[in-house]
């Protein structure tokens, strides 16, 4: 069983709302700060919406809530149906791998949203990841990334119980600049153990 799946039917059935589990209140107030963050900075108030890695669909359901026209894509089959059942059909959510190479064929989108889903992919996902984000992204759209990161190169540190790839914010940025993705802000929540990057990317053709 995928790994994530099966933190899933842990907390849902815990009776948890969401990923954090018992800091599940605490993740929201943060998103809702860093996602209140973005707009400020993008000043874009409708378009199509893709959340990377949705979960439990806090983040799609946060956009959805403010007007914007979201799909969600999760690997998680319970993360799917619970996030369906927080909304009332108007979120789009779909279960499929953000590496799959026929995602969403044909559909493109204003902003695309990593839902603290980058960090969970190692090596060739990550470029699968980078390469789907590039098609779907509409020439003029924007994609944010929210990604833990390590503070310094080579250093490791556990989040949870699952593996994350930890590179550096310079390291992450080269690695997206290799994919013609471009930083035009970020942002840090420095930790003494890890720390939380966020930026917004363009592609440049
Ligand atoms: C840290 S959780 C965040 C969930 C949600 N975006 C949120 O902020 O509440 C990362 C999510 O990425 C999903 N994920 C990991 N690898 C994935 C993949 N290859 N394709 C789609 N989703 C994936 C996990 O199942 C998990 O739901």
């Amino acid at each position: 069983m995928n790994p994530h799946e099966k933190i899933y039917r842990e907390l849902k059935e815990a009776g948890h709302g969401g990923w954090g589990g018992k800091k599940h209140q605490e993740r929201l107030d943060s998103l809702d700060r860093n996602l209140n963050r973005l707009l400020d900075y993008l000043q874009i108030t409708s378009g199509k919406v893709l959340e990377m890695g949705s979960g439990a669909g806090d983040v799609s359901i946060w956009f959805n809530k403010r007007g914007y026209q979201v799909t969600g894509v999760e690997i998680s089959e319970t993360a799917v149906a619970w996030s369906r059942e927080k909304t009332d059909g108007s979120v789009d959510f779909i279960c499929s791998s953000v590496t799959e190479e026929d995602l969403l064929m044909n559909q493109t989108f204003d902003l695309i949203v990593d839902g603290n889903c980058l960090h969970c992919l190692f090596d060739e996902d990550r470029h699968k990841f980078y390469s789907n984000v590039k098609r779907l992204l509409k020439a003029d759209g924007y994609f944010y990334i929210s990604s833990a990161i390590a503070n310094n190169e080579g250093e490791t540190a556990v989040i949870g119980p699952l593996d994350r790839c930890f590179v550096t914010e310079d390291h992450l940025k080269k690695e997206l600049s290799s994919h013609s993705l471009i930083c035009i802000k970020s942002w840090l929540n420095v930790h003494e153990k890890y720390s939380h990057f966020y930026g917004v990317f363009k592609h440049k053709a």
